[in-house]
């Protein structure tokens, strides 16, 4: 493909969404995040549990910020399959690599939306026996929580509109935008036309 074939292909994937965090704006967050996680775990040892698929950017860049002996392992977590509203029935698509029982861990996430997945979640971990359980999530939607769970890392608080970008998806599509925003209902609608 020609550059210029490149990015007109690139803008039209763009034009489907309104910028609501800009590339800048999450990475600046990123850093502070960090930082905060850094303080709060002076001894280091962590383990970064990352949600996947939703988390996987930010996951890598939140782990370059964190200045200190951590490990990094993933776990795949499923509730919307192709749809816009949680099913409220979460599955694990696939486990973690290793025991965290014993160890300090946070949990990355993209987006707390209803609330379900991670309730599910600190269910499930806590039959592990970790030493601790944190969250560390990028975008917390709290209009719609069904669920409320502590959040001690939060990147930033959104209002309720369906948003991709920097991992999350509509229908596995737009995970590679580099900034979050939000999804145009004609592009919704497109999609739902199998376009
Ligand atoms: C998204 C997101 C969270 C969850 C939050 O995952 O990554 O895990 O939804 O929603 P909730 O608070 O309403 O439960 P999704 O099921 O879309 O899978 P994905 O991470 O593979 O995109």
């Amino acid at each position: 493909m020609s550059d210029a074939a490149f990015q007109r292909r690139a803008a039209s994937i763009e034009d489907d969404v309104d910028v609501l965090y800009s590339q800048e704006a999450i990475a600046q967050r990123v850093r502070e995040l960090g930082a905060e996680i850094a303080a709060a775990h002076p001894g280091g040892d962590l383990v970064l549990l990352s949600v996947l698929k939703g988390s996987f950017i930010f996951a890598a860049d939140l782990a370059r910020a964190i200045p200190l002996p951590l490990r990094i392992d993933f776990l795949g977590l499923s509730s919307y399959g192709g749809k816009t509203e949680s099913s409220g029935v979460v599955k694990i698509t696939s486990d973690l690599t290793r025991p965290i029982e014993g160890a300090h861990v946070v949990i990355v996430e993209d987006i707390i939306d209803t609330g379900l997945t991670m309730a599910y979640l600190l269910d499930n971990l806590a039959t592990r026996h970790p030493a601790s359980v944190e969250i560390c999530a990028l975008l917390e939607k709290p209009s719609r929580a069904q669920i409320r769970v502590p959040i001690q890392h939060k990147g930033f608080v959104i209002p309720d509109h369906f948003v991709v970008g920097y991992g999350l998806d509509f229908d596995e599509r737009y995970r590679n935008l580099p900034f979050v925003g939000i999804l145009k209902p004609s592009a919704q609608r497109a999609a739902g036309n199998g376009s």
